[in-house]
């Protein structure tokens, strides 16, 4: 069965992460964590870029081998952030294996043999930061002839080197044809129509290796050059799941099942990279292109990118040492419009935190499960008939598990929270508006009363599955508070096409009030 593939750039490890690469690794783990919860296979891959002069001058500065600068680097910091943030990828590749040298190395000879590359000299100006050979109109000239560029704001380098030249401008037009076919491999609008003007002004060759950086993967045909940081680092999305391996192996079969990927997930300013030199890549060695680049927007501070050259990245365990990863999660896809730029800020966070998850979530989970627990000793009572009260949340379930799922397949991921969270505060709504508290009251109405809450526990067991790409922890907590791991087994198996069937935990279900699922903030002042 073909897998649903989905990537994260690989990260350089010049530094340590910040929130701006978790940003991605979270968008890609609530989408997979979602495929998954529809019953598909899913292949979620991530990894780090570790060659180029960038990371090979961190390590210099550090006064180390670049080998032993990634090593300590991947190890202690951008392995356990997946931790952190408790992204289930399922594969991690480091462009220094055998595996990623071997599958690199098989494809520029096949792109060689098939008459796409040649030998010639580059002059002109590289970024380091970009790892990018600039053209004209990419760099900032100062009044005092300082060549900037606009991304990084630091002076470029200038380059002349003898290199080997990949002939990109042959794919100009295959590209646009593509492309025009098939406008949903560009997402969103904005990125599709940045990369159409690009192509339609033409391409121009680029050369695929560098004779004055060591730090690389040696072309096979020239061991003096290695292989130019991108054109090595992009792939990694094929060496990851089998490219290169020999014919009939069973990475080589892995290959066949999980490639082409359905998404590559970048920021804006990797998108020409993606959905311009990679595709062609692929053109010019026969294989087939993905379905899909997303580009997202960048974490603002201060109005600028974050970053750590920038001196402004924030640490993702900052954030989830006080908030924990599940509003971590939360936060950064119900806050942000997927595709679109977004600040962050303690203060937006601790608010939402507070309204949204605590008062709102949480509320509702600790409301239900305690009165379960107070009015019927803890065992879920039987709904008596359904008023019209509770045949409205029914219905509304039905509409915001198909728009949830509609909104996340398109990477909308603040909308598709948006509906589920209008479900939670419907159904507190619900809540204050039975009463349930005064129902109790009088013996008359024990059968209305079992209604409301059996009322309440179905939709939190729904919500509890919608939630649980998003919030895996809090969701996982709450499904075993509401006994629901006994009854209908692990909250991973249960299927979004379900959720929607009303009446699914038995009678008698054995309903606990457990821990706060958001507990209180700490003050950030009293523990730092
Ligand atoms: N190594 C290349 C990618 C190679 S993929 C074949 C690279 N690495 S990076 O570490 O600089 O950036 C990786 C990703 O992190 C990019 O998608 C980039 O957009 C993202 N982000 C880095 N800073 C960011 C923000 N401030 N905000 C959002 N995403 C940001 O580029």
């Amino acid at each position: 069965m073909a897998a649903y593939y989905v990537t994260t750039p690989i990260y350089y490890v010049n530094d340590a992460p910040h929130i701006g690469h978790a940003y991605t690794t979270t968008a890609g783990d609530v989408l997979t964590r979602w495929h998954r919860q529809r019953g598909e296979q899913v292949w979620y891959q991530t990894g780090v870029d570790e060659h180029g002069t960038k990371v090979q001058r961190a390590a210099e500065a550090a006064g180390v081998a670049p080998q032993d600068w990634c090593d300590r680097l991947v190890g202690e910091s951008w392995q356990p952030v997946l931790n952190t943030i408790d992204a289930a990828t399922d594969g991690f590749i480091r462009t220094t294996e055998e595996r990623h040298r071997v599958g690199v190395q098989h494809f520029w000879q096949v792109v060689r043999d098939n008459g796409f590359v040649y030998q010639a000299d580059y002059e002109g100006p590289y970024c380091v930061g970009c790892e990018e050979f600039k053209l004209p109109g990419d760099v900032i000239t100062e009044e005092d002839g300082t060549v900037l560029c606009p991304v990084h704001g630091k002076p470029v380098e200038m380059l002349s080197e003898a290199n080997w030249f990949f002939q990109l401008s042959a794919f100009t037009n295959a590209l646009i044809e593509h492309y025009e076919q098939d406008p949903s491999a560009i997402e969103p609008v904005s990125a599709y129509n940045e990369v159409m003007s690009f192509l339609r002004a033409g391409l121009k060759d680029i050369s695929m290796s560098r004779s004055s950086v060591t730090w690389g993967i040696g072309l096979p045909w020239d061991e003096k050059q290695v292989t130019y940081v991108w054109f090595d680092a992009l792939l990694n999305y094929v060496t990851a799941v089998g490219y290169g391996a020999a014919p009939g192996s069973a990475a080589a079969t892995e290959f066949d099942r999980v490639w082409p990927a359905d998404v590559h997930l970048v920021g804006k300013d990797i998108l020409r990279f993606h959905a311009v030199f990679w595709p062609a890549m692929l053109m010019a060695a026969g294989l087939p292109l993905p379905r899909k680049v997303f580009a997202h927007g960048w974490l603002l501070v201060g109005g600028e990118k974050m970053s750590k050259t920038r001196l402004t990245g924030i640490s993702p365990e900052l954030i989830v040492d006080h908030f924990g990863s599940d509003a971590f999660r939360y936060y950064f896809m119900r806050a942000i419009n997927f595709g679109h730029d977004g600040s962050f800020s303690w203060e937006d966070m601790t608010a939402r935190y507070n309204a949204e998850l605590a008062n709102g979530l949480g509320n509702l989970a600790s409301r239900g499960t305690a009165m379960v627990q107070r009015y019927r000793d803890g065992a879920l009572p039987v709904a008596g008939e359904l008023t019209q009260a509770e045949n409205d949340l029914v219905a509304l379930l039905a509409v915001t598990v198909a728009r949830a799922d509609e909104r996340m397949l398109a990477l909308d991921f603040s909308a598709g929270i948006a509906a589920i969270r209008e479900f939670v505060e419907v159904v507190n709504q619900y809540v204050t508006e039975q009463q349930p508290w005064v129902l109790a009251k009088d013996e008359a109405d024990s059968l209305r009363l079992d209604t409301v809450l059996n009322t309440i526990i179905e939709s939190l067991r729904a919500i509890s599955v919608l939630y649980y790409p998003v919030m895996p922890k809090t969701m996982a907590a709450l499904w075993e508070q509401l006994g629901a791991e006994q009854a209908l087994g692990a909250i991973a198996d249960q299927r979004i096409e379900h959720v929607g069937d009303w009446g699914q935990l038995p009678a008698s279900t054995p309903v606990v009030k457990g821990e706060g699922l958001f507990p209180r903030l700490v003050d950030r002042d009293s523990d730092e």
